[in-house]
């Protein structure tokens, strides 16, 4: 196994940031004919606001990303929601998305103001994903029934999860 880096991300990687999550399909939330550079920017920015986003880099190549937002609003301070998960396909299994996941858990920890609550919403479907999520300590909180529409036309639940520090 070749060795990778981590890094936080910066808006600059956004270009980068957008080439990865177009080829790592199967579970965003958005097809990648909806991914597009201001978008990208737009949602980067947002993490990068109190939040955190960190990529992985092998060579100068951009091969995994996990980023989440920071609530807004006081009595949400505590929360980080909106994350987003992608390794690419040929990274994948190495891993990389267990790192990410490690390295995102103790920036939220040292995190000014205090990370008490991370969110993430995964499709029903995604069991490796959702093995990973409840490996690291994520437990399911709900169900979504039928939030997720598929290219075939069946729908798939989408299941809140949240970790508690
Ligand atoms: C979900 C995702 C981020 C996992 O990243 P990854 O780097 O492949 O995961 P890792 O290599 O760190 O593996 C983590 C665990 O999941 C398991 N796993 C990973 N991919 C798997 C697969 N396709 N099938 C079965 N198990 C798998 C590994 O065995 C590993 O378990 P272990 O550490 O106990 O051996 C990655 O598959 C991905 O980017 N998928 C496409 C985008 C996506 O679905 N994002 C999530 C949206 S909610």
């Amino acid at each position: 196994m070749s060795e990778y880096a981590l890094r936080p991300l910066r808006l600059a990687d956004a270009p980068a940031l957008l080439a990865l999550m177009k080829r790592a399909e199967g579970g965003l939330g958005r097809l990648p004919g909806e991914m597009d550079l201001p978008w990208m920017e737009e949602a980067l920015s947002g993490a990068l606001a109190g939040g955190v986003a960190i990529g992985t880099w092998e060579g100068d190549g951009l091969i995994g990303m996990i980023k989440a937002s920071r609530m807004p609003s006081v009595q949400f301070q505590h929360v980080l929601w909106d994350l987003t998960v992608a390794v690419a396909p040929e990274a994948q299994g190495r891993g990389v998305g267990r790192r990410l996941f490690a390295d995102l858990i103790a920036r939220a920890r040292s995190a000014t103001p205090g990370v008490e609550r991370i969110e993430l919403v995964v499709r029903e479907g995604l069991t490796h994903a959702i093995r990973l999520y409840e490996s690291v300590g994520f437990r399911q909180e709900g169900r979504f029934e039928r939030r997720f529409r598929l290219a075939d036309g069946t729908y798939e639940a989408d299941l809140p999860m949240a970790l508690m520090l």
